[in-house]
């Protein structure tokens, strides 16, 4: 493909391309580049293209900077040697200017005199220098190093020199004339006196204002450029490095002195997202910033876009995109101006790892005037710049940095033995900063709560509240980090200050887009019954069989959701036996869907029991009697043997030779009473032991069933005192149960619980088997990532491996039933208060109780006008007489009318099975669909 020859008008836009390291080392990336850039050219735009050197090549010059001087020829033959095959595999018959850069390098390692160059003793590296300098193409003289810190910018500079040597030279190779533009000429360093030396030199900054002027000079050479980033020039024209991440800062500058249309940062990520997704999976793009926003997210962790980049651009109003060079068509993160009002959110969660902490005591000095001034002083004299302060009554405690600190042992112990004159100083060291970023958090503070409550476990050392109203930082030890992002995030969006919902704003999760299957979600089933369901919504019944008849609030139930998932856990290879919870739903269809999958059920009351016996008898499915606090009666109930014969596997009667199944289900104790009280009423039985394990899990602090402050499982300092009881009354114990909580989404908890489990059971002897609870969660919010269902076979089937002789069971009810309900209701009335619209329905907490119990989000979608935009923001709530009635606040949908007809989904677990006939309102119907 060429560019069109014709010519751009003298004011044709401009517009920035900027490539990092990756992006320029194999030739395919680079006809990448050569297709966006003559794209964009032929869109009418003058380009100008900015690399970094190829990836490696930075450090490579750096240790050449340093490392031992007979080293240094081996170092540079590899980088000759690295660049000749780029070029060769580029198909570049001449790289001249990519030699004349090599030779340049060889000259500066290996100077001839003293007086050319810097560092090294003269003479050595003759072979290297002679057989590049002299035989390359002729040399622009070296100018005059002053410093050791000048002579490693000369040497680093190199890497961009050379790539966009070669660059410049295939581009224009194939089709593509491209002007190579030394960034030197464009970009001047500003003279800062607080910077010291080494800042000056190895981490400059520019002042890019737009200049007309540059840009019609520009203009008049050509259309399309390629330049360096990473460097600049300073007044005396020597090079100076833009410190790291420093090409993104050179596309920056170069887009505000070009005053560009835009300047696009092509990388190997789609943009900025709510999280580190390399932590987190279920982290979501963020498809719009404010300049302000993508600073912080940059300056506190994000390692897509350089901070040092944003303001350049806010300056000049140029917008920035964060574009992947792999799948150039997804939107990326687009920062600009402060988009129209949205919603309050936290936009982002990130960590910055590498914080020192420096500690001052002042004993009373703090009031005293100017202390400040001269510890801050003395900050500056080290060149080192100040992030977070907290101060007190006779101390302040400050942060530093390492992405804006040139950050060694060396400076920190400088300033610390110079503080030692003034006050008493401490440096902590390593330590993390973990940031939630977001327009306005102060008016989030009451959604943090989960948030504080994880911080407050753990020893925080600093809490700094951005006055800018934009962050709130947490200081903690660096060795706290590791697995802490992603339950943030979880916690922040399960409690709606991360609200996600708003797909405005909030792109596909990271694992949509480059996960496993990253195809996207599955459209839920419900869309695909959207006729039937509205028909369901229309089609009156009577609840009781008599009085009124109604339509909603109805729950449906999709059995092929709930069989295809029944299918899924029993495939696992590392568990025996999956149990249905009953106490999820049970429905009569649903329960006989799963016998006939082969699951067996977990109750916890005679009438749970009940529920089950008709499937259980007719299926033989075995059952787990599993209550809490529980009266003698109710076991009583449930150990009268009931033995009755199983069906033949071909589903044929039972004969005289078939199978009997113990009727009587496996109950489980988690206490000393019964067997202290009632010992006869366990007399000669096998029972199953719950422990409690001392902790909890879960989406919620009511689901969370371990530890003191829970009321389940038998403490493990009573374990004794329970063999004891059990051995006196001829109780067999054939079986340990945990179960320790609800909603969970970490794969490797139950290979945690079964390793737990089995080191109690090999101490009691006579276990078989271990039931590792249910738990089994499935994502609420919008961008959650999914239970990993083969990271759990995979984590289990390893402990499993360990301890071959127990049979393992799981007994989750959620993860099977949850999706496939929904809840229909009928909106009632609309009212205006405020600024806030409320969308009442006739489905209330009656109905739903879980996002008044546990601010459980269920999604919720006007099924009547499904697909129109969602552009109202509507507090959803019910008829109940109570201000918890909210079935979901703040959420968008398309504006509704009485009538309509709201689907509240994923309520199939705990939906129906928690309703009640608060203010003595009908209980909802319920219907299976196949
Ligand atoms: N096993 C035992 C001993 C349980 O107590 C429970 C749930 C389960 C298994 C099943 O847990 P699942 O797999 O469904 O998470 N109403 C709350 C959930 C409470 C669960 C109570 N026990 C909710 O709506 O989230």
């Amino acid at each position: 493909m060429t560019a069109s020859p014709s010519l751009l008008a003298p004011d044709a836009p401009w517009v920035v391309l900027k490539f990092g390291g990756t992006s320029v080392a194999t030739v395919e990336r680079w006809h990448t580049i050569r297709r966006l850039a003559a794209a964009r050219r032929e869109q009418g735009m003058r380009v100008l293209v900015v690399v970094s050197a190829v990836s490696g090549v930075t450090d490579a010059l750096k240790a050449l900077c340093t490392c031992a001087s007979e080293a240094r020829e081996g170092a540079l033959a590899s980088l000759v040697a690295r660049h000749r095959e780029l070029a060769a595999q580029m198909q570049l018959d001449r790289a001249d200017e990519m030699e004349r850069w090599l030779a340049s390098l060889a000259a500066l390692i290996f100077p001839l005199s003293p007086g050319e160059g810097g560092e090294p003793a003269p003479g050595e590296g003759a072979g290297i220098r002679q057989s590049l300098v002299d035989s390359g193409p002729p040399l622009k003289p070296t100018s005059r190093r002053e410093s050791a810190y000048s002579w490693q910018a000369a040497v680093q500079a190199h890497g961009e020199l050379l790539s966009s040597a070669l660059g410049a030279a295939f581009l224009t190779a194939n089709g593509l004339a491209t002007r190579w533009l030394d960034a030197r000429e464009a970009l001047l360093a500003r003279d800062l006196p607080f910077l010291n030396e080494r800042a000056r030199r190895l981490s400059a900054q520019v002042q890019a204002d737009p200049d007309p002027a540059f840009a019609a000079a520009l203009a008049a050479r050509g259309e399309v450029f390629i330049t360096q980033g990473f460097i600049a020039r300073d007044a005396a024209g020597d090079t100076v490095l833009l410190g790291r991440g420093g090409s993104d800062t050179s596309a920056a500058y170069l887009g505000a002195l070009l005053r560009a249309t835009r300047v696009e940062i092509w990388t190997d990520v789609a943009g900025m997202f709510t999280a580190d997704p390399r932590e987190v999976p279920g982290a979501r793009l963020l498809q719009h910033l404010d300049y302000e926003e993508a600073q912080e997210i940059a300056t506190t962790g994000a390692k897509v876009l350089h901070p040092r980049c944003l303001s350049p651009c806010r300056r000049a109003r140029v917008p920035l995109w964060i574009k992947d060079t792999r799948f150039p068509e997804l939107a990326g993160t687009v920062i600009g101006l402060q988009p129209a009002e949205a919603v309050p959110s936290v936009k982002a969660i990130s960590s910055r790892r590498g914080i020192t902490l420096v500690s001052m005591e002042t004993s009373g000095m703090w009031q005293q005037v100017g202390f400040l001034a001269d510890v801050f002083a003395l900050f500056k004299q080290h060149g080192l710049s100040v992030d977070l302060i907290g101060s007190a009554e006779t101390n302040v405690t400050v942060s530093l940095d390492p992405g804006e600190n040139l950050l060694d042992s060396d400076v920190v112990a400088a300033l610390a033995t110079d503080l030692a004159r003034v006050c008493r100083v401490k440096v902590i060291a390593p330590c993390a900063a973990v940031t939630l970023v977001g327009r306005g958090m102060r008016s989030m503070l009451h959604r943090l709560s989960g948030v504080l409550a994880e911080f407050g476990r753990e020893r925080v050392h600093l809490i700094s509240q951005s006055s800018n109203n934009l962050n709130l930082t947490f200081v903690i030890d660096e060795g706290i980090l590791d697995g802490l992002a992603p339950r943030l995030h979880e916690l922040l969006i399960r409690a709606g200050a991360l609200r996600t919902d708003d797909a405005g704003l909030f792109g596909p999760s990271w694992q949509a887009l480059y996960g496993a299957g990253a195809a996207g979600a599955r459209a839920p089933w419900w869309k695909a019954e959207r006729a039937r369901l509205l028909e369901l919504a229309e089609n009156l019944h009577s609840p009781s069989g008599r009085g009124e008849k109604r339509a909603t609030p109805r729950y449906v139930y999709h059995l092929p959701t709930i069989r295809e998932r029944a299918r899924a856990l029993r495939a696992l290879w590392s568990v025996d036996r999956v149990y249905y919870a009953v106490k999820a739903n049970p429905h009569p269809a649903i329960l006989a869907a799963l016998a006939e999958e082969g699951l067996g059920f977990e109750c916890v009351s005679p009438g749970e029991l009940a529920a089950v016996e008709a499937v259980r008898a007719a299926h033989g499915s075995p059952r787990l009697f599993t209550p809490n606090f529980a009266p003698r009666a109710d076991y009583e109930a449930a150990l009268l043997d009931r033995a009755t014969p199983v069906p033949e596997a071909d589903g044929s009667a039972p004969g005289p030779g078939s199978r009997v199944a113990s009727a009587e289900p496996l109950p489980t104790l988690d206490a000393l009473h019964p067997l202290h009280h009632w010992p006869e009423v366990f007399e000669g039985r096998e029972v199953m032991l719950r422990v409690d394990l001392d902790r909890g899990v879960g989406h919620h602090d009511k689901v969370r069933t371990g530890g003191a402050a829970s009321k389940f499982g038998l403490p493990m300092e009573q374990l004794d005192a329970f063999l004891g009881l059990a051995r006196e009354h001829h109780v067999r114990i054939v079986g340990l149960h945990a179960h320790l909580g609800s909603g969970v989404l970490d794969a490797s908890h139950w290979a945690q619980v079964c390793g737990q489990l089995a080191g109690i059971a090999d101490r009691i002897g006579s276990v078989r088997y271990l039931d590792l609870g249910g738990g089994l969660g499935v994502p609420s919010h919008p961008g959650e990532a999914e239970l990993d269902l083969a990271a759990l076979d995979a984590a289990l089937g390893e402990v499993r491996r360990t301890c071959p002789q127990y049979e393992l069971w799981l007994e989750p009810g959620r993860w099977l039933v949850a999706d496939a309900g929904v809840l229909l209701a009928r909106v009632t009335q609309l009212k205006r208060k405020g600024a806030l619209h409320y969308l009442g329905c006739d489905a209330g907490m009656h109905a739903l109780i879980r996002p008044a119990l546990y601010d459980a989000w269920h999604p919720i979608e006007n099924l009547s006008r499904l697909g129109a935009p969602a552009d109202t923001l509507y507090q959803v709530v019910g008829p109940i007489c109570e201000s918890g009635d909210v079935l979901g606040a703040d959420r968008h949908l398309p504006e509704s009318r009485e009538g309509d007809v709201l689907v509240i989904a994923q309520a199939g677990a705990y939906g129906e099975s928690m309703a009640s006939h608060y203010n003595l309102r009908p209980l909802a119907e319920s219907v299976v669909i196949e």
